[in-house]
């Protein structure tokens, strides 16, 4: 979503006249050291590192534009002032994942049956889960080598974290060295947390000291992490739960709850509550009694987490998308506050919806500060929901009113309720922009032929005229899933846009060294570094590539599944140019792809269609060369075949077949045609395996498919 608002719209710095510099030069000087104030002394920050960077990019821009107006105060003049990067990165030996949620009873049943049904459990056999709570702190990974604590680091994006290993060691909980006989290697995982006790006194004699509180024990917890000084983070007193590990170089148990246990022999305090469950129905038992402690228990806990007890079914049920098969958090209810809602504002987003946000006076809401809550819509905002239906009673939201908040699990907090009686007299029902904030161009409601009705987004038909879509697109071309460039991330991005370094995606590959030179930040190596990073971007998988294009509907999977089958970039042009052109084929033959329907062959044919789209591919195919998708797992011997699986499996469900095939880089199809390589039968196979005689297809049966993949 766009961070860019309405009413800090800006002014290109070529357009700014020398009287509007100096006054924007000195609000800058001011609002940057104010930043930094808050986040060097109190580690209270108060805007993202991506919002902080940005003021200094524009600091440095105009500063560049005029060089005679740079203050003796200016923010570029001091040192060391960059929050972002400080600690060395340090990449994880096994991924640090994070878990998906389950927020009530139904929820956490669907989890158990999906597990049994992917493991194929025959009905009376148990399924252990461990039940533990899930400790509201950071996770943070501790290497031990010989025995002895070597490196720390936080969770960082899951693959990448900071080294805080020095700030880790202030911790008493945790141990410096474990105990003779420990594996080689031990990667233990846990959450670093501060109890309430500890917060209140911190509190009281911060209150004294600066008259400034913490806001709650997670992000004070989070801030003492990050502080460069360690004897810092020791005044912060912090403690240490293990309730997981990474690399180990032998594994010492074969359960979940066996290896915590070992962990606490090992000198790392575990959660006493931890048990291990048989039923859903005690489960669930274990999540009302932890609900019913969570006062009590002297740390926050935000729900609990269960586990697939046995380590060999934790490994077969694998990962889907950084999140494990085998485990889950069930969440405490939502928790509700009220406040006001001070002001609308409309952001628009890569695809020019216009979403309206809710400026709220801030708020606490189960620990975190609100400020924030997308109204999605302006029907939403009237108090009617995507079906017609109405919301809130159908209570309209208006700028002034007195509102609840609520946050469940990680999801954007939402406006449940409006109460009428402390609506301000005067207050104004809000009349939704229908012109675009950024651009100024019509902002519509397409009708939607699929409900017959008007869509409920707003959206801008500026297109590439409109600036938020384009740094929102420009963005996305550069995300982690797609071209990913190292030193050009979204900030980046969005500070060369607006001082015209890059309007278009192609124009990032004719970026010259001369072109960055002088910029805040950016010194020769720096400059060397981002050069070469994006020569290394002009190979790119067709898969990325066509992720990156940011055509409506085509993620991550949906561009897989195009590269897949058209296995390069001009065989998808061709096809999808013809079918913008009215070739019925053309369109079938997108539409028919295993896994794409009918709503992602028209948006790829949309794209495709447009001029000024087919200009800039011709720009970019000039700078870039899409690859060959990669094989998932590129020597396995079925990297790269279609296989169709067929009949009853019995050392695997279907599921985990599939899986397993797509880990290693096949294709997994339903039906058996010209294309399939190979089909794995099982007993009781019927008409595929007839059609893949006929077709010459090589059959297997599923005891050699795991001979061949070495299962
Ligand atoms: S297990 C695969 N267990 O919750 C293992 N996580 O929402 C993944 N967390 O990033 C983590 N208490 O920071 C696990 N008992 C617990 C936890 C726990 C807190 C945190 C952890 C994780 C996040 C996921």
């Amino acid at each position: 979503m766009a961070k860019r608002r309405s009413k800090d719209k800006v002014k290109a710095v070529d357009d700014l006249t020398e009287n509007e510099a100096v006054a924007e030069l000195a609000r800058l000087a001011e609002e940057i050291a104010a930043h930094d104030q808050r986040y060097y002394q109190e580690d209270r920050p108060s805007v993202s590192d991506a919002d902080y960077d940005a003021l200094r990019q524009r600091n440095a821009a105009i500063e560049a534009h005029f060089p005679h107006l740079v203050r003796a105060d200016s923010p570029s003049k001091r040192v060391g002032a960059k929050p972002s990067g400080r600690f060395k990165k340090v990449r994880h030996a096994v991924p640090m994942l994070s878990l998906g949620n389950a927020f009530n009873e139904a929820n956490v049943s669907d989890f158990v049956a999906r597990v049994r049904r992917f493991l194929k459990l025959p009905e009376d056999e148990g399924l252990a889960l461990t039940a533990e709570p899930k400790i509201d702190g950071l996770s943070a990974s501790l290497r031990y080598e010989s025995g002895v604590l070597v490196q720390g680091a936080t969770r960082g994006d899951g693959t990448e974290g900071e080294d805080v290993t020095a700030n880790l060691r202030t911790i008493g909980d945790i141990p410096e060295r474990l105990p003779k006989g420990v594996p080689d290697i031990v990667e233990v995982r846990g959450e670093v947390y501060m109890t309430h006790a500890d917060f209140a006194a911190l509190n009281a004699r911060e209150a004294e000291r600066s008259g400034r509180t913490f806001v709650n024990p997670r992000n004070t917890a989070a801030g003492a992490l990050r502080q460069l000084d360690p004897a810092i983070t020791a005044e912060r007193p912090l403690h240490f739960f293990a309730y997981a590990w990474g690399e180990m170089s032998v594994m010492p148990a074969e359960t979940q709850f066996e290896m915590v246990q070992r962990l606490g022999a090992w000198g790392f305090p575990i959660d006493p509550r931890m048990r291990r469950c048989m039923s859903v129905e005690e489960l669930i038992a274990f999540h009302s009694e932890t609900e019913e402690a969570r006062a009590s228990l002297g740390y926050d806990i935000d729900g609990v987490v269960y586990k697939v007890d046995r380590l060999d079914l934790q490994e077969r049920l694998g990962i889907v998308s950084r999140e494990p098969r085998w485990a889950v958090a069930h969440k405490f209810a939502a928790e509700k506050a009220t406040t006001v809602l001070e002001a609308i504002e409309i952001q628009v987003g890569r695809t020019g919806a216009l979403t309206p946000v809710a400026k709220l006076r801030p708020v606490t809401v189960g620990g975190v500060v609100v400020q924030n809550a997308s109204l999605h819509n302006e029907d939403y905002i009237k108090g009617i929901g995507n079906d017609g239906e109405p919301i809130r009673d159908g209570k309209d939201v208006r700028a002034g009113d007195t509102v609840i908040v609520q946050r469940a699990g990680d999801v954007i907090p939402q406006i449940v309720d409006v109460i009428l009686d402390k609506r301000p007299r005067g207050a104004k029902r809000y009349v939704f922009p229908q012109k675009c904030p950024e651009c100024g161009s019509d902002a519509v409601r397409e009708h939607n032929p699929k409900t017959g009705r008007e869509d409920s987004v707003r959206r801008c038909t500026g297109g590439l005229i409109c600036p938020a879509q384009a740094v929102e697109r420009l963005r996305y071309f550069v995300g982690r899933d797609t071209f990913d460039i190292e030193g050009l991330g979204a900030k980046q991005v969005e500070a060369f846009y607006r001082d015209s370094l890059i309007k278009h995606p192609s124009d990032i590959f004719r970026l010259k060294a001369e072109m960055l030179e002088g910029r805040e930040g950016y010194k020769e190596t720096s400059i060397g570094n981002l050069i070469r990073a994006i020569e290394e971007r002009r190979q790119i998988e067709l898969n990325r590539f066509i992720h990156a294009l940011g055509i409506r509907h085509i993620g991550e999977i949906n561009a897989r599944l195009l590269a897949r089958h058209f296995g390069s970039f001009e065989a998808l042009r061709a096809a999808a140019t013809r079918a913008a052109a009215g070739d019925e084929d053309a369109l079938a033959e997108i539409d028919g792809i295993d896994g794409v329907g009918p709503v992602v062959a028209e948006a790829v044919t949309q794209f495709f269609g447009e001029a000024h789209n087919q200009e800039e591919l011709d720009r970019l195919l000039d700078e870039v060369t899409p690859t060959p998708m990669e094989a998932v797992a590129g020597d396995s011997p079925v990297a790269g075949k279609t296989v169709v699986f067929t009949g009853s499996l019995e050392r695997m469900t279907r599921d985990e077949a599939k899986a397993m095939a797509e880990r290693l880089g096949a294709k997994v199809s339903g039906s058996v045609s010209a294309k399939t390589d190979l089909v794995v039968a099982g007993p009781g196979a019927g008409s595929k395996l007839k059609k893949a005689g006929e077709l010459g297809v090589e059959v297997i049966d599923e005891d050699a498919w795991f001979e061949r993949v070495g299962g």
